[in-house]
């Protein structure tokens, strides 16, 4: 039965070196995310904003503590565990990771073929929903250019319809307009809000862009590995 909060954490500790106590990075987080709510994680630069946002999506393993995400506490899930789940976040990264060899509408398509429910549908409907995703991010008239023919902001909003395609209950999003000026940064984070509001997803991201802090329903800020 999955708890009625996608994300609950408490007492979570995180070193990188097992060994060392000084490589220390999480100490004790205590953090829950209800549906629909967009929450924006700031703190300087090396105070574990990564290292939090990784472990949430099942990218990083060796935490201590309890961390659930719908509804499992994966601390001590198996490889096929996190796979599965990471299916069902959206990951927005800087470095945008879209295949190179393969053009904007089909790198989007990746995002819904990685779905059983997608790749069971009929390929016209596929495309449709790419259609609609490069309209949503403004980018209609370059859907068949490579990533090698985009600008690091398009490639950027490539990057984030691929993970919005499948509508996933969580988005976690580490400094997602930090290459976008500042129309396609209200483009990315006016999207963000809808799929809050309107499909309950539970979006959480890294910044440190003063512009967007208007849209966060909670500011949480790490410092020293603490949410303080
Ligand atoms: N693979 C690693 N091995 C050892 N230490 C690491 C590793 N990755 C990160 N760290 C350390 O963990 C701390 C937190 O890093 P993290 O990347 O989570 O910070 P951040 O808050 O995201 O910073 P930034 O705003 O610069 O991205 C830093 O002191 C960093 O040096
Ligand atoms: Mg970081």
């Amino acid at each position: 039965m999955q708890s009625k909060k996608p994300v609950k954490i408490k007492e979570l500790t995180y070193r990188y070196c097992k060994e060392d106590p000084h490589s220390q990075v999480l100490n004790s987080i205590e953090l829950e995310v209800s549906k629909g709510e967009l929450i924006i994680l700031t703190g300087a630069s090396g105070s574990g904003k990564t290292t939090l946002l990784t472990l949430m999506g099942g990218l990083r393993t060796g935490a201590k503590g309890y961390l659930e995400i719908l509804g499992k506490n994966i601390v001590s899930a198996n490889r096929m565990e996190l796979v599965e789940l990471r299916k069902q976040i959206g990951f927005i990264f800087q470095s945008h990771n879209l295949l190179p060899y393969l053009t904007a509408q089909e790198n989007i398509r990746v995002g819904l073929e990685v779905h059983k429910e997608w790749r069971r549908k009929e390929m016209s409907e596929i495309e449709e929903r790419c259609f609609q995703l490069l309209e949503l991010l403004e980018l209609s008239h370059r859907g068949n250019f490579k990533p090698k023919d985009l600008s690091i902001g398009q490639k950027q909003r490539i990057s984030i319809a691929r993970a919005i395609a499948n509508t996933p209950e969580i988005i976690l999003a580490d400094e997602p307009t930090a290459s976008l000026d500042k129309d396609s940064a209200r483009i990315v984070i006016s999207l963000l809000k809808e799929l809050a509001e309107t499909k309950q997803c539970s979006v959480i991201i890294i910044t440190h862009d003063n512009k967007i802090l208007d849209y966060a329903d909670r500011i949480i800020k790490l410092e020293n590995g603490l949410i303080i």
